[in-house]
Parts: structure tokens; sequence; C-alpha cells
């Protein structure tokens, strides 16, 4: 009797604390962190130095640890490049690295330090989770020897990656991610193929990846669409661009429209245009920074669902073109002109009256906006434009953007120019486009650099509507639409590649300013050989960036 009931009760009681354990919801924390940067230098630091520098950030990030295990909170996330900056060559960022094993050898840096080698910076924070008993993400840099046989192994013997650790509350290190569109990082490498990393907790299921991976598809899409992560967790290192990418903008629109939680956190670098973070649910920004003036960190605290898709307020599922493609298009305007954001050619219509239906195409996509005015203010304009095309200089990723913004100044020339202040008020607006893409953004920035928050919503049928009266301020509503299947370098996890692609870089390669002959050499043989991936990630793209230093521009 005993013996055959044991099992049972063993496993009765195991369910029972599953269920027990298991929380609805949990307090997240992010820590907007201003980085203690190293001094420039062309000739690497010591390790000692290096760990030196390093230990001065975590002691700012080891009281924001503190503050944010003593109000609960389960998890914090710290930024990218909160460790060292962002400034090196391979040379210079090697003494700050260390070897990050996969988190299958199941390790507890803070209980076994010396078991993989010289790993003080895991050690530590290993220890701040364990001993503050909370999950802790940070970024640091990932060194993996490889040698001669490996032809894409680099000339100092190591793969250097950016990378996420998680360790949990007991200091066990339980993620691991090396981040996989660099943006302008000379001094780290691309792994073979994007990562998809995801971990389990008893307030949900993880997914991790990196700043400038948010604008691709892998890996942050196929967490979210085919791994049904709960939380995402996003460090990053992020310079605003306005009007469609400053971070918080961005951030809260990309939460809401893959309907996942996003817990963000950035660095702080005011002369830069670094700051921003936030903690974004599917329906709405719980809180977020944004501070121009100071240069303080930040630490922000908020609960979330622990399993937003079982939620009340999860958002039902949007078709964001059926709205659009159902109605004939609004009276079709005579004084549409040309404009740019950024690199992007738009077709921009202004909005000449206090009220109307307009609508603005550029090829296949067409934007349509109903709006009404409080009052319309003589010294601003605002337009609404359509953008269908590869975006920027690079020209790989596919954007379709339906924007109406407020112009710089009174001059249409400035349409699309960053603009920081607006005071003209909607009593309605109701923006739509043709979207080929499932996968649309909807942003809402007020004057000031402010989310709205409860104050707007996106209908089923992909209307971006206002909420709950009279609007903020408005400097820009737009719908951001990433067609991921139409980026040059398009490649879904999993499935097989088709050259076409690589065809693409390897002409752009071939007429890109080149001199290393012997890398064309063996861009042509591994592609004959079947490893073009390795060739082309590997050596090609950090040279077809440009060539500042950050995350993202
Ligand atoms: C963690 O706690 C241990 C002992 O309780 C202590 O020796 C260690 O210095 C602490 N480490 C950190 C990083 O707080
Ligand atoms: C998380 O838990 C689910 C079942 O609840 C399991 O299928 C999955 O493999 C786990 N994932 C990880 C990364 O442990
Ligand atoms: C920061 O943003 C402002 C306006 O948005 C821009 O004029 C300035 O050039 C940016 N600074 C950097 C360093 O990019
Ligand atoms: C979205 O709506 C359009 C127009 O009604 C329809 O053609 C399309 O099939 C719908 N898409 C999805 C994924 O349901
Ligand atoms: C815009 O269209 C709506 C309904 O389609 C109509 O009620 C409204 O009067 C129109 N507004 C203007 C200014 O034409
Ligand atoms: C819209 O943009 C396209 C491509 O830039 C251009 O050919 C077309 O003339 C523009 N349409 C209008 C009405 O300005
Ligand atoms: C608008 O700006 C452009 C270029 O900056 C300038 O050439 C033009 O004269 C300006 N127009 C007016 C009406 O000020």
């Amino acid at each position: 009797m005993i013996t055959s009931s044991f099992p049972t009760r063993v496993a009765v009681f195991a369910l029972i604390s599953l269920r027990v354990g298991a929380l609805d919801t949990f307090v997240a924390a992010v820590y907007e962190h201003a980085v203690v940067l190293p001094k420039k230098t062309e000739t690497p630091v010591s390790q000692d130095d290096a760990l030196l520098l390093m230990n001065k950030n975590i002691d700012i990030l080891e009281s924001a640890i503190k503050q944010a295990a003593g109000k609960n909170a389960r998890i914090i996330v710290t930024p990218e490049d909160a460790l060292y900056g962002w400034k090196f060559t391979r040379e210079t960022i090697f003494p700050y690295l260390e070897d990050i094993p996969d988190p299958q050898v199941n390790w507890i840096p803070c209980q076994d330090p010396h078991r993989f080698g010289h790993t003080p910076v895991q050690a530590r924070l290993s220890c701040l989770a364990k001993n503050n008993s909370i999950y802790v993400l940070a970024n640091i840099g990932d060194k993996k020897p490889c040698n001669s046989h490996d032809s894409t192994c680099p000339h100092n013997g190591y793969y250097q990656y950016n990378t996420n650790v998680v360790y949990d509350s007991e200091g066990k290190l339980v993620a691991r991610y090396h981040k996989y569109h660099l943006y302008s990082e000379p001094q780290f490498d691309v792994p073979e193929k994007p990562e998809l990393v995801t971990f389990n907790t008893t307030f949900g299921k993880f997914g991790i990846f990196t700043c400038f991976d948010i604008l691709f598809h892998d890996p942050a899409v196929t967490l979210v669409k085919d791994f049904h992560v709960d939380t995402i967790l996003l460090p990053t290192a992020w310079m605003n661009v306005l009007p469609l990418l400053t971070a918080i903008e961005f951030h809260s629109a990309w939460a809401m429209g893959m309907r996942v939680n996003l817990l963000v956190a950035n660095t702080h670098h005011v002369s830069l245009n670094m700051t921003g973070s936030g903690i974004y649910v599917p329906h709405s920004p719980k809180v977020y920074h944004y501070d121009m003036e100071t240069d303080l960190g930040k630490l922000l605290l908020s609960e979330v669902d622990s399993h937003p898709q079982t939620s009340s307020s999860y958002p039902t599922a949007v078709n964001w073109s059926a709205y659009a493609m159902a109605i004939r298009p609004f009276s079709v305007q005579k004084d549409t002109f040309r404009g740019f954001i950024s690199r992007d050619e738009f077709n921009f219509t202004e909005l000449f009256e206090n009220a109307g239906n307009i609508t603005i195409c550029q090829k296949e996509l067409c934007c349509h906006l109903s709006y009404r005015v409080l009052e319309k203010e003589a010294d601003e304009i605002y337009v609404l434009g359509a953008f269908t095309g590869f975006h920027g200089r690079r020209r790989r990723e596919y954007w379709q953007v339906c924007t109406m913004l407020k112009c710089k100044t009174t001059n249409l020339t400035t349409c699309g120019r960053p603009v920081e202040t607006a005071s003209t008020r909607f009593e309605m607006f109701s923006l739509s486009g043709t979207f080929g893409t499932e996968y649309v953004f909807p942003e809402v920035l007020l004057t000031g650099i402010h989310l709205s928050p409860g104050k707007f919503e996106v209908l089923k049928d992909g209307r971006l509507v206002n909420k709950n009266g009279l609007s903020g301020p408005i400097l820009t509503v737009s719908l951001f639409g990433r067609w991921y299947t139409k980026d040059t370098l398009y490649k879904s996890s999993g499935t097989n590649n088709s050259a076409i692609p690589y065809l693409l870089i390897f002409i752009v390669l071939m007429t890109a300013d080149f001199q290393n002959i012997v890398l064309l050499n063996y861009i042509y043989v591994n592609m004959m050989m079947g490893s073009r991936d390795n060739i082309i990630h590997r050596h090609a793209a950090p040279q077809l960036v440009t060539p500042t230093n950050r995350c993202f521009t």
C-alpha cells in the first residue's frame, strides 16, 4: 500500500506545489543605466583595468538590483553595453570578455566561480541574483576559441559575441543569447544563425534578444509566434531617431503589434540621444522613462501579467488591411509632394482643413486618414504620408509606413524632419493602410516625447483610432509595417534558404569598395561548398553598415 501510493502522493504534491508556485502576475524591473565609459584608447587595457571599470558599472547596477528586489521584483533587465560602453575594436574589447558556457552545464557561478576559468564578472552577477533572490539579465561579452581549420575563425583565434546572460534567483545561469543583428559593432562577430533562446519560470515563459534585433523576423518574431513566449527581455543601447524610431515609441508599438510583454532597458547617454526604457504590455505601456535633461540612471517597476494572452485585457488579433482594403479611397489628393524621413522617400499630402477624409498612396500602399482637429494652429502643419520599399542606406529591410506627422516648420520641405513639440490636439483620428504584411506596429507620440497610454486603440479591422476624448498635442500617429519576407536577407529559422538573397549580397559585395581579394575568394569558395551563411554573415555584414558605433540609428 504505502509503496504503491508513495509515487502518486509525490506526484500530487508536485502538481499542487506547481500550481501554488505559479504566479498570475509578477513585478518586473528595468534599469536605465548611465554607463561609466572607459577612456578612449587604441591599445587594449589590461584585464585588471577592464575588470575595474566593469565593477564600477556593476556597483551601480547592484544598488538598482537591491532596490528592485526590495520592491519584490522577480526579474530585472539591465541595458546592452552597460558594463563597458560601445566604442571598441576587436582588440580593445578583448580584455573585457569572458568565456560564457552553454546554460546546459547547470552552473551557479556564485557557488563555483572557478569551474570555467577566469570569470569574475559572471560570478559577481550570479551572486547579485542569488543574494537578492531575483532573476538578473545582463549584457556582457563572450569569447569562444576557434582554430585555423575553421576558415571563418578570426585572426586572434576567438569569436567575440555581444551576449545576454540571465541568472535565476538561485544564481544559476539559465539563458545565454548572442546578438545576431549587429549594428556597426566591429568588435563583435555574428553568430552562425539566429539563436532562439527561452527560459521558463513560475511567472511565465521568457524570450531574449538585443537592440537592433527587434527590427527583424528572427529571432524576434519567431520567439513570439512559434515559441509562444509571454515576455520578451530587451537590453538595448538605442539612439532615438524621430519621427518613427524613438525608443519608447517603437518599443511600445512593437509590444502592442506583437501582443507580448516587453521589458526594455536602454543605456542613458543624452549627447548620443540614448534614453527611453519601459515596461510594455500588449494593450498599453505600463511605465516608461525618457529623460534628455539629467545624467541619471532610472529604475522602473511595474506589475504585469505572467500570461498576458489569458488576461481579460488581451487585445484581439488584428487584420491590418481589412478596413483599408474594404473602403473606396477617400478623395484623391491633388497637392501631393515628395518628402523624406531620413533617406526614405515618402509621398505626402497636407491636412488643409480642420477635418477631413484623405487618402495618399505610394505604389501598392494606400493610407487613409479621417480626422478632426480641435483648432487648427496657424504655425503648425500636419501631413499624411505613405512609404513602401527598402529602408535607409542599406536598402535591405522592407518597410510599409502610414504616418500622420507634424512638420518641423510651416515650410513643407521640413516635413519628416525631427520635431519635438506640438500644440495641436485631435478630437478624432482614424488611420489605416492597405498593408501587405501582418506585422504592423501602431505608434502615437505626443509633444515632449510622451506616449499616450489609454488614449488610442487598434480595431480588429486595422484602424488606429483615438479613444477617451480629445488627444494630447500630437507629433505623430503612425502605422509602422515590416514586410520581413521581402527583406533581402530574409530567412525564417528552420526553413531552407533560397540562393537569390545570397546572390544579391554577393553582387553588393562585388560592387562595394573592397580591397580584400582573399575574402572574396573565401566567399566564392564557400558559396561553391554550400556554407554561404558563415562567410556572408561573419565577414560581410560589418562591411555593409555605416561606420558609426552604436546599436541603432
Ligand atoms: C553575496 O552574499 C555572500 C554571502 O552571503 C557574500 O559573501 C557576497 O559578497 C555577496 N555577493 C554579492 C555580489 O552581493
Ligand atoms: C517550458 O515549459 C514547457 C511546458 O510547460 C516545456 O514544453 C518547455 O520545453 C519548457 N522550456 C524550457 C526552455 O525549459
Ligand atoms: C539627436 O537628435 C537630434 C534631434 O532629434 C538631432 O538633431 C541630433 O543630431 C541627434 N544627435 C546625435 C548624436 O545623433
Ligand atoms: C484581411 O482582410 C482582407 C480584406 O477584407 C482580406 O482580403 C484578407 O484575407 C484578410 N486577412 C486575413 C489574414 O484574414
Ligand atoms: C468623413 O467621412 C465620414 C463618414 O464616412 C463623414 O461622416 C464625415 O462627414 C467626413 N468628413 C469630412 C470632413 O468630409
Ligand atoms: C508617389 O510616389 C511615387 C514613388 O516615389 C511616385 O512615382 C508618384 O508620382 C507619387 N505620387 C504622387 C501622387 O505624388
Ligand atoms: C522652404 O525651404 C526651402 C529649402 O529649405 C527653401 O528653398 C524655400 O525657399 C522655403 N520656402 C519658403 C516659402 O520659405
